[in-house]
């Protein structure tokens, strides 16, 4: 048996080796791997090369998480990884079950709702390259990431994946992540293309938006991402858009995103988002990537020639129902992607987990966390000042890199907040109870917890009357229906009885703080009791040691929220309409909001939210002088200039994220009261200060006019404020814009 193998075998290489040979004849290298060519002909030699058949192969998945490649040509097989904030875990070819490799641990950084809240671009930078190292030295040839979503409900379970409710904040800082992905040569793939701002309903819903909604709110990153990112990769979302699928939207994707933006990547679906062949070959979808589905249903396996580019496919191109100049189109694309990634000799080697890994994620995490209250001084907690110090709450030690869905991650090291508390303040001062607890993460159900409630909240209520401080740690955990993929949360509300445990342990000891842990706004009704908050988000691998840098002052918090926390959920405008427009009938959901997302909600409509969009504090105090700019009239081609000053009026040094807002005075639409249109995070010594100078491109100050289906700048008077918060004005000036 043996020596039949072993035969076979010589006969394959020596075969193989023919195929290659008359390529080589006469010394000549087939052009497509002739480095020396353009591209452009590269490609098309290779599309030349290829059979119908090889050419059907790379448009759909082969495994998981793979395509084929050309293997016969040499063309290497495309792997891809998630996304967005950390190098997955490595699974079996076919199935959901982790491969239970040794060497597939990563860096996990902090979720992109943190990224979002450091407002630095060029800390995404950074984050972007130090993820595309991972991934490069894995093999991963596409990063499914980032994640690009906006913000449109408190409730959507995917919030954490992405950066928040503002576009502009969202491009800014999205298109630094894709550069630093792809300078390792390893593809971007930003998603989900577009509109899939719910988890519930995800795989029917069909969305209704205005076009104005969709270019100026939930279009803007992914246009960045394309037109300045230059992104190679883009993934199609499970919702429908206008009765369409977003994965082969004709809309979507053949107007917008490979006409008008003229993008050149590779559109790929979410996993197992296609529906029909002739609308995948027509409407723009590349690579067809699934869920152990036979596109239809679940739980066929090796289902891969059933896709709808598959045999499907094939057989419609045989039969002449569909052009095979289709096909040809996707199969450039992808060869052009393989020219970028694997088949850029040039490309560099990748890292893992390096000290400066660690260093980035620690400092996203640093950056990204809010301070939200601090009556009286609570924070920092400097070492020395509390003899015992009560940590309480799950989340001080659960494993937060676990769940969520497609993000979960295996990190090589998860310092939890615990840790981070007791190598800060030694272990003689930290009394830790669990207080609350729930089950493991599951992607489909919540589990049950193995602790008995009540005995939890016994234990924690003695733990906190014996000590000088309480910190409670809770928020959210990443099990279904609490920041989770698949599903959504069901209310605002803290889960697991938090709330009750908080009360509770309220009325033994008043000293109390708490650190929110979550991708989402949660409710507070316990909010003019506590005296410090903190929201902070899934850290990652560093998460413990920011949290405790932050806690105990050795890190200044700069880090401003990129949502508005309402004071309850109708008070959100998505969730202000019924159900209709959250989360639809099942069929549709209405996006009755419109443009008026986020806090051009809160301001348009007058309604005080708990904690505005932008806003967050410091151990310092800023005062910004008044705001001058270079002119008082600009024409459309103009940039305006807007200096001030800026100081460091506390005791620490620290960083203030100044921000830029513009409003319209006569508008002949609609426009929300103000439009977040620049922001810059400045370092000051205490004592110091600097001129900021912020600049403000005038043509962002259009409006998408749907009755002209084009972006408008009326000539007007425009008033541009320098703020701390969405809500904190700190300077004004009045433009004019004339034709
Ligand atoms: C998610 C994607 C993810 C893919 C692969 C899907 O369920 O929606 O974001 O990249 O799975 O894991």
């Amino acid at each position: 048996m043996n020596k039949v193998l072993k035969n076979l075998r010589y006969i394959s290489i020596i075969s193989i080796a023919f195929l290659f040979l008359p390529m080589y004849i006469d010394g000549q290298i087939p052009v497509y791997i002739d480095e020396s060519k353009p591209v452009n002909e590269r490609i098309e030699d290779a599309l030349l090369r290829m059979t119908l058949e090889e050419k059907i192969a790379i448009c759909h998945a082969q495994s998981k998480f793979s395509t084929p490649g050309c293997p016969r040509l040499g063309i290497p097989e495309i792997w891809m990884s998630d996304g967005p904030h950390g190098v997955r875990m490595e699974f079996m070819w076919d199935s959901w079950s982790h491969a239970e490799w040794t060497n597939d641990s990563c860096t996990v950084y902090p979720a992109l709702s943190c990224l979002a809240a450091t407002f630095n671009p060029a800390l995404s930078y950074q984050y972007g390259n130090a993820i595309g190292e991972e991934a490069r030295f894995r093999n991963k040839d596409i990063i499914l990431g980032p994640g690009v979503n906006i913000y449109r409900t408190p409730l959507n379970g995917r919030n954490f994946e992405y950066l928040g409710e503002d576009p502009f904040l969202t491009s800014k800082m999205v298109v630094p992540y894709i550069l630093g992905v792809q300078k390792n040569g390893v593809a971007a793939c930003m998603k989900h293309f577009a509109l899939n701002n719910q988890e519930k309903l995800r795989d029917v819903i069909n969305v209704k938006a205005s076009d104005r909604a969709l270019y100026e709110i939930y279009l803007p990153a992914f246009k960045a991402g394309v037109l300045e990112g230059k992104v190679w990769a883009i993934m199609g979302s499970y919702n429908k858009f206008r009765g369409q699928y977003c994965s082969h939207n004709e809309l979507l994707v053949n107007k917008v995103l490979k006409g008008d933006w003229k993008f050149d990547g590779v559109l790929l679906t979410d996993w197992g988002s296609a529906h029909n062949t002739d609308e995948a070959a027509r409407f723009g979808l590349d690579i067809e990537m699934g869920s152990w589905t036979n596109g239809l249903t679940w739980g066929i396996s090796s289902a891969y020639d059933n896709y709808y580019l598959a045999q499907p496919f094939l057989k419609k191109i045989k039969s002449g129902e569909l052009s095979e100049s289709l096909l040809d189109q996707k199969v450039r694309r992808i060869l052009l992607l393989n020219f970028r990634t694997n088949m850029d000799r040039n490309r560099p080697f990748g890292k893992k987990l390096t000290p400066e890994h660690k260093a980035i994620a620690l400092k996203v995490a640093e950056e990204g966390i809010v301070l939200l209250k601090n009556e009286n001084k609570f924070f920092p907690i400097e070492k020395g000042r509390y003899a015992k110090i009560a940590v309480i709450g799950e989340n001080a030690v659960r494993k937060l890199t676990q769940g969520g869905g497609s993000s979960e991650l295996k990190p090589q090291q998860e310092i939890s907040p615990l840790q981070g508390i007791i190598d800060k303040y030694g272990k003689e001062h930290v009394v830790f109870s669990l207080g609350y607890a729930s089950g493991e993460p599951n992607y489909i159900n919540e589990l049950p917890s193995p602790y008995n409630a009540d005995s939890l909240v016994e234990a924690a209520v003695e733990t906190a009357k014996n000590a000088d401080v309480i910190i409670f740690f809770g928020g959210l955990n990443k099990n279904f229906q609490q920041d989770c993929e698949g599903d959504d949360r069901k209310n605002m509300d803290l889960p697991f009885g938090q709330n009750e445990l908080i009360k509770k342990l309220l009325t033994v000891n008043k000293n109390f703080g708490m650190v929110i842990m979550s991708g989402n706004a949660v409710s507070m009704p316990w909010i003019s009791r506590v005296n410090g908050l903190i929201q902070s988000w899934y850290l990652g691998s560093q998460g413990g040691v920011a949290t405790a840098n932050i806690i105990s002052g050795d890190a200044n918090p700069s880090g401003k929220l990129p949502f508005s926390i309402p004071v309850k959920l109708e008070d959100n405008g998505a969730n202000s309409f019924g159900s209709i427009a959250y989360p639809g009938d099942s069929t549709n959901v209405i996006y009755k909001e419109d443009i008026l997302v986020g806090y051009r909600w809160f301001d348009t409509k007058k309604i005080e939210p708990l904690f505005p969009f932008g806003y967050g504090l410091s151990y310092t105090t800023f005062s910004f002088g008044k705001s001058k700019t270079d002119k008082s009239v600009y024409k459309s081609d103009e940039t305006a200039k807007i200096t001030f000053t800026l100081s460091n009026t506390g005791r620490v040094s620290g960083s203030e994220i100044a921000q830029l807002y513009i409003s319209q005075k006569n508008p002949s639409m609609l426009r929300p009261v103000k439009e977040l249109k620049g922001f810059t995070k400045v370092a000051l010594n205490r004592g110091e200060t600097k001129t900021v100078e912020m600049t403000l491109k005038v043509s962002d100050m259009a409006f998408y006019d749907d009755k002209i289906n084009a972006w408008t700048l009326e000539p007007d008077d425009y008033i541009i404020s320098i703020a701390s918060s969405s809500r904190s004005i700190k300077s004004s000036n009045m433009l004019k814009i004339v034709r």
